[in-house]
């Protein structure tokens, strides 16, 4: 054989390699700028959608994943970190969560069926936030790290565990998946009725959960 032809059979292996691995390993990552027109509508506090039992996803596949894609394109639009189905009016149990919106290299995580397995026993509080819920930010309690059992885009099994703010984003979202809000949890009365007034949401659309 002459080296030329081999560098060629060579070259033909790696491209069949990569083009496999590709296969193998279909990412879900699309480019972080803010779109003027995103994708899906992000619900918002008062609509019913927001309440609904997310269901288990049975199959996962390249539906799965152009869902996953659209809902990061919508929370990048709104410039948030983490993003549920049930926001967006789909019932299923996704998850999309970047804390690196900035930085365009750094993949999504998408949790499928995510469940947690283990929570710390510490409780820390937090200011969180959400797409449904523009611009009222309040004071939360969680455990401060947790454990997590999910599928990924590929349906891989995985597990993984976690401490600071991607705990709190995980059980943040996880919430979404049982039609459960961050103001559900909020436990200064004051601060609720203050932060919900001023951005003209209503009170009456919080669940008491505490
Ligand atoms: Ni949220």
């Amino acid at each position: 054989m002459n080296c030329d032809v081999f560098r060629d059979l060579l070259a033909r292996s790696f491209a069949q390699m990569a083009r496999t691995a590709e296969q193998g390993s279909r990412t879900v990552q699309v480019p972080k700028e803010p779109l003027d027109q995103p994708p899906l509508t992000i619900h918002t506090l008062g609509a019913r959608e927001l309440r609904r039992e997310a269901r288990r996803v049975s199959k996962i596949d390249e539906a799965t994943r152009d869902l996953a894609r659209d809902m990061l394109r919508s929370m990048y639009a709104a410039r948030g970190i983490g993003l549920a189905a049930p926001q967006v009016g789909v019932p299923k149990q996704i998850l999309v969560i970047d804390l690196d919106i900035d930085e365009a290299a750094t993949p999504p995580l998408v949790l499928i069926n995510p469940e947690i397995t283990a929570t710390g026993a510490s409780l820390n509080t937090y200011e969180e936030g959400c797409l449904s819920i523009p611009k009222v930010y309040l004071d939360v309690v969680r455990p401060s790290t947790i454990e997590v059992n999910f599928r990924d885009e590929n349906g891989r099994p995985r597990r993984l565990k976690a401490d600071g703010l991607l705990a709190r984003c995980i059980q943040h979202e996880m919430d979404h998946l049982q039609g459960v809000l961050f103001v559900d949890r909020v436990t200064d009365e004051l601060s609720l009725n203050e932060g919900l007034q001023q951005q003209g949401f209503e009170r009456q659309h919080v669940l008491s959960i505490r």
